[in-house]
């Protein structure tokens, strides 16, 4: 007997689908839309809406309604106006400069930045710099040389902080650039301790490039013209190789130089750490420390004082030096740029030390004496920077020179000898 088994489920069923759509008129896809907008006034609203934001985002004083107090606009002491220009580093400008407002949400975001010795001398000039550009900075800084006063203006700004943190000790932090300063840099505080200071460029130098090769941070290492040690080549070019004693007295400093120098190279070679090396020439200006050695601080000090300016040797041994606006817009412009280095920064206008004290005597007292002392030791005779390379892959050179920087840091200085400050009674 043939089997009776049916499967039912395979008949065909009359479909009532009522969720199906019916295919619609094109005319009616468009239409419909249409309709809806402008039932119940919705378009009016609609256009009043438009008409609001466009008002709001034309009339707002600017992208940001924090009433927070604007950093940016705060002013940047003791710089010359026309070194201060951002006009080298345009596509750096934080956005709401560069194109007035911007809706809220879509602002460039600065670059997070640390600064090893940035409460020094050069490195609190660097922060505001940075500071005044639209970043975020981190100073570490073990106060060894460098003081709170340097960086206080920028206490209470959320884009600022300051880790007191010696460098030759790991230390993580999350960041795009390292600028790397921490060392002292004039001779009575690096021959105060001088195997610190040795280990501050070796170990310190290690630590800061660690940290750039494991965040992947741009590292800029400030080192020196003392790496040319008593040069035999006059001007210096970064391609002179240098006439340095590697048993002396200033050792601790040019030698671990030179060695921070290797290890930055190294880190870039190995390690693909991305590098920029500059070579300092003297720095002069307002925070430097007083009676720190160095020549400048030295007669200025000096003079304010009332006492005869010390000249080491015959005082015609020569020296350039460079006012600090010129040499940040340079580190900066090094650190932005596509070129590691080396380069020499500073500014090739050459004064022998008694020419120097005749214009420390011009800006602050013609009656000031000299002193002749013997000479120091491995005390380098010439100093004079080839700056072509910096001029030419950098398009950087110094624009502010000694008489007209002079005046800027004698103000500074009598402000914190005399604890007033006497406008104008800074040149005669
Ligand atoms: N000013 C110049 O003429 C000149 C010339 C050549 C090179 N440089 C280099 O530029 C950099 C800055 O020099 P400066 O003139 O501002 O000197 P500075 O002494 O004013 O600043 C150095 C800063 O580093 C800090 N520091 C020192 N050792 C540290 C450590 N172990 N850990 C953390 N912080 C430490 C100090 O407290 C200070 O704030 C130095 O690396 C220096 O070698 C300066």
């Amino acid at each position: 007997m043939a089997s009776e088994l049916i499967f039912r489920g395979h008949e065909t069923q009359p479909v009532h689908d009522a969720y199906s759509p019916k295919p619609l008129k094109p005319w009616f896809s468009i239409t419909r839309p249409i309709r809806y907008l402008l039932r119940d006034q919705r378009l009016i609203f609609i256009l009043l809406g438009i008409a609001i934001a466009t008002l709001f985002f034309t009339f707002a004083p600017s992208s940001r309604n924090n009433p927070a107090p604007d950093y940016d606009s705060l002013p940047i002491p003791y710089f010359q106006h026309d070194s201060i220009s951002t006009k080298s580093l345009p596509y750096r400008m934080p956005i709401h400069t560069q194109l007035g407002k911007v809706p809220l949400g879509i602002q460039r975001k600065g670059l997070r930045i640390v600064v090893t010795g940035g409460a020094g001398f050069v490195g609190s000039h660097l922060v505001d710099r940075l500071i005044a550009r639209g970043d975020s900075v981190i100073v570490v800084d073990n106060f060894f040389t460098g003081r709170k006063e340097n960086v206080m203006h920028h206490f209470g700004n959320p884009r600022f902080e300051l880790i007191r943190h010696d460098v030759v000790e790991p230390l993580l932090l999350e960041v795009d650039q390292i600028y790397h300063l921490a060392c002292p840099a004039s001779p009575v505080h690096y021959k105060f301790n001088p195997v610190k200071t040795i280990k501050t460029n070796v170990v310190g130098t290690l630590n800061m490039l660690g940290l750039a090769k494991r965040v992947g941070a741009r590292f800029l290492l400030t080192s020196t013209s003392e790496v040319y040690g008593d040069p035999l080549q006059h001007p210096q070019k970064e391609t002179y190789w240098g006439n340095v004693n590697p048993i002396g007295v200033r050792s601790c400093y040019d030698e671990g130089k030179r060695t921070a120098e290797t290890l930055t190279m190294d880190y870039h070679r190995g390690a693909g750490v991305e590098v920029r090396i500059a070579r300092i020439f003297n720095t002069y200006g307002p925070r430097m420390c007083l009676d720190d050695g160095r020549v400048v601080s030295n007669f200025v000090a000096q003079a304010l004082r009332k006492e005869p300016l010390t000249v080491y040797g015959d005082g015609k041994q020569t020296r350039s030096f460079q006012y600090v606006s010129d040499l940040v817009e340079g580190l900066m412009r090094l650190m932005e740029g596509e070129h590691v280095g080396p380069f020499n920064l500073g500014n090739p206008g050459e004064f022998t030390m008694l020419e120097l004290a005749k214009v420390v005597q011009d800006t602050i007292d013609p009656d000031a004496k000299i002193e002749y002392r013997p000479n120091t030791e491995d005390d380098p005779h010439k100093r004079k920077p080839d700056i072509s390379r910096a001029k030419d892959l950098l398009g950087w050179e110094p624009k502010v020179d000694l008489r007209k920087g002079l005046p800027l840091m004698v103000s500074d200085f009598r402000q914190r000898i005399f604890g007033d400050h006497k406008e104008g009674a800074t040149s005669t």
